[in-house]
């Protein structure tokens, strides 16, 4: 059912020197900081050859991440991000097999423009995973 690994984000306190580690140390091409208001967070894409890493940064007082900060000080891996060929489809394979889907269940505007959903972390080897429709 899943397709490529399309990202993996990394939830970040400080965006500006998350970004430089990527860019100076590991010598990776970074994008400048896009605020997403609707999604809680500043992104900022790092394309690599076969896949990307999104840098999250809370925004907003109800950020998604700020809780995950608050358990994770220095930062880390906040999900894995799959794409899959018809998320309706997907959604209902997954849910038959007994996995929980997050929020209200009905894929939202990712940020790439495309429909996401999220699955629950217990489902799934302690991972949260995204599903991004491409
Ligand atoms: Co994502």
């Amino acid at each position: 059912m899943i397709g490529r690994l399309n990202h993996v984000a990394i939830a970040v306190k400080d965006l500006a020197r998350a970004s430089a580690v990527y860019r100076e140390t590991l010598g990776a091409k970074v994008s400048g900081p896009t605020p997403q208001p609707d999604h809680g967070v500043t992104v900022v894409f790092i394309e690599l050859p076969n896949t990307k890493i999104e840098l999250l940064e809370p925004l907003g007082e109800n950020s998604p991440i700020a809780k995950f900060l608050e358990k994770n000080a220095d930062g880390g891996m906040h999900h894995v991000c799959y794409e899959v060929t018809d998320i309706i489809a997907a959604r209902d394979q997954l849910k038959a097999k007994g996995a929980r889907v997050l929020g209200d269940g009905n894929p939202k505007i990712g940020a790439h423009g495309k429909p996401v959903l999220f699955l629950h972390p217990k489902d799934f080897a302690g991972t949260l995973v995204e599903l991004e429709q491409v």
